[in-house]
């Protein structure tokens, strides 16, 4: 096993290195990265490459280089055709993202087509060296950075965008909800964990359920929200860094945005809505425990919903005693 994954992480690089040389070749590829603002230096910081639009480009490639079928379908980087015994390249025509672990090595990758086309993005599927769930794209980069925080987006683009405005503390989680793995993983880097997701349904969604598995590992993790539509790339695009970073102070917390993202959930103008929203965030308020907190949210959702005071108060202890 330790055999095989050496050689994967060596096929990986001599992949990585061959997308990257046909990148600098591929005036199209080049150009789409280039009109996306994406400078020389930041696809050398990240080892951005192209799979040329071919079947058996990276096929052929890494045989010259002596790895055999079974190598390089182990690696996931070919497909076996449905009849018989070919092989065809999985990444084509797309702009390649290395996914590289904390220890520096090529573990897999990202591929985002060139323009138009379907998935948008592609990746590598789990292999002997790469776990989605056990990984996130860019951490062997902020974490140079993450003394102080992380900030956690979707996707490879909003990384490397924020990378070049100077905010380099970003990761992704790899085209899947946050994981518990990938809690531990980055509370091993900080505690001070910021989500800045797509301002999309999905987005809000997805950071409503991260922010629940961080909770499991004990961090109180905080959300910036973008205008809607925008995700962080388009943001700092239009607005700058200072802008961006001006968005943290505005963050919400697990509560703030609980109440905000179930008010927006629920109808709040029928008697069902307002009980089941009161009812889902009493039973998040009875964790705190400073009294001088708990009155200011029972004072927000009081308000939210024109339920009483006294009643949201007899629900949380309802909620409480029925934990005890
Ligand atoms: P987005 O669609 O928000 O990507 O998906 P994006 O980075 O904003 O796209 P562009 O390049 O700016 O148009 C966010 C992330 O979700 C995963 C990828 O990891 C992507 O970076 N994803 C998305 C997939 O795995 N497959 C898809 O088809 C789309
Ligand atoms: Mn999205
Ligand atoms: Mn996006
Ligand atoms: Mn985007
Ligand atoms: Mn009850």
């Amino acid at each position: 096993k330790e055999k095989e994954k050496n050689m994967l992480y060596s096929l990986n690089k001599e992949a990585a290195r061959y997308y990257f040389n046909n990148l600098t070749k591929d005036k199209t590829a080049l150009k789409y990265l280039y009109d996306r603002g994406i400078q020389d230096k930041t696809i050398r910081t990240y080892g951005l490459g192209y799979s040329n639009n071919s079947w058996d480009d990276i096929y052929t490639f890494l045989k010259s280089k002596g790895y055999s079928e079974i190598d390089i379908e182990k690696a996931g980087l070919i497909i076996k055709h449905r009849d018989g015994n070919r092989y065809y390249d999985r990444f084509r025509g797309r702009v390649m993202f290395p996914i590289i672990d904390v220890r520096g090595r090529i573990i897999g990758f990202g591929g985002r087509v060139v323009r138009d086309g379907q998935p948008k993005y592609l990746n590598s599927p789990d292999t002997t060296v790469f776990s989605k769930g056990y990984n996130l794209y860019g951490l062997n980069i902020a974490k140079k950075y993450s003394r102080d925080k992380i900030l956690l987006v979707e996707g490879y683009m909003d990384v490397i965008s924020l990378y070049q405005y100077g905010i380099n503390y970003c990761v992704a989680s790899l085209g899947t909800a946050l994981t518990l793995n990938q809690s531990k993983l980055l509370k091993r880097y900080s505690n001070d964990i910021y989500i800045c997701y797509d301002s999309d349904n999905a987005g809000l969604s997805a950071a409503d359920r991260a922010l629940d598995v961080l909770r499991e590992e004990n961090i109180n993790a905080k959300v910036i929200l973008l205008p809607t539509g925008k995700d962080p790339d388009d943001f700092i695009k239009e607005n700058g860094r200072e802008r961006f970073e001006n968005l943290f102070k505005d963050s919400y917390n697990y509560l703030d945005f609980k109440i905000n993202f179930y008010r927006k959930k629920y109808d709040l103008n029928t008697v069902e809505g307002k009980v089941s929203f009161t009812t889902d965030i009493s039973s998040m308020l009875k964790n705190i425990k400073s009294p001088i907190e708990l009155d200011a949210y029972v004072k927000k959702v009081s308000q939210e919903t024109n339920i009483s005071v006294d009643a949201i108060k007899e629900e949380i202890n309802h909620n409480r005693d029925s934990y005890v």
